[in-house]
């Protein structure tokens, strides 16, 4: 059973060393008040008995692993995490249209509430060059639209993007695809690595339906204090 709590845009990114460390931020959290994020260093760590733990919990996870493989691994892989009984799952969308829709058809075959499956299209890591050099000789921004609609005709829920591109996916692929956002700083609130951000406040005008936050909460000296002044920003926006 999949718990969903539709008041929450923030999904807090759990980049924490270990799973003590990740399990005792979460003791302290109301599952309605955000989501969670584990990545592949802590799954890779902790393995899915921490997201089941989280699951059991009552959080809504979002199993970020970026699957790309040939189809039929990939959808399997996407219903062995969909077992786990996590919220939102995602794979790599230049894996194909092929690959985006065996993942579509396992999780919607297995679970009668399949979790929602979003797409990665061009790692902001990546720049001009960087694509250049793997033999796509376009804009990143070109890229990202070319294979956000790929995703959606693919029947993606989403793609996760950068708060900036939002409005764009917005008009060019459609209202009705998730659009999930890292790149978000409170106001005032420390950059980290991350360069070009926006408040929550914006990144929701923008367009943004979900927020990924890590450090402005995780490494907050009291983070609940901090959560709730983001769903109370949220909130009137
Ligand atoms: O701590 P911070 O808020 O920067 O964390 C953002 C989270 O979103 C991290 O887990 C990071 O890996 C992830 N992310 C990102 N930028 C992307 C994709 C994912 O910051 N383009």
């Amino acid at each position: 059973m999949i718990a969903t709590h539709p008041a929450s845009r923030i999904i807090v990114a759990l980049d924490f060393a270990n799973g003590a460390r990740a399990a005792a931020f979460v003791d302290g959290l109301a599952p309605g008040s955000c989501r969670l994020k584990i990545g592949k260093e802590l799954f890779t760590r902790e393995g899915p008995q921490l997201v089941r733990r989280f699951v059991e919990q009552g959080h809504d996870v979002f199993l970020d692993l970026k699957f790309h493989d040939i189809p039929h691994t990939v959808a399997r892989a996407c219903e062995a995490a969909a077992s786990l009984g996590v919220w939102m799952l995602n794979v790599h969308a230049c894996g194909g249209r092929q690959m985006m829709q065996a993942a579509k058809q396992a999780l919607a075959e297995t679970h009668s509430q399949p979790p929602l499956l979003i797409g990665v299209t061009v790692l902001t890591s990546m720049g001009r060059d960087d694509l250049t050099e793997v033999g796509l000789d376009t804009e990143p921004e070109r890229q990202v639209l070319r294979l956000a609609s790929l995703a959606r005709d693919a029947g993606l829920d989403g793609v996760v993007c950068s708060p900036r591109e939002a409005a764009l996916l917005r008009q060019e692929v459609g209202e009705n695809f998730l659009r999930v956002t890292p790149g978000v700083r409170p106001q005032g609130a420390a950059l980290d690595d991350q360069t070009r951000v926006l408040t929550p406040a914006e990144a929701v005008r923008e367009g943004a339906d979900f927020l990924v936050i890590g450090r402005p909460i995780t490494q907050a000296a009291n983070p609940l204090a901090v959560l709730s002044d983001i769903n109370r920003e949220l909130a009137a926006v």
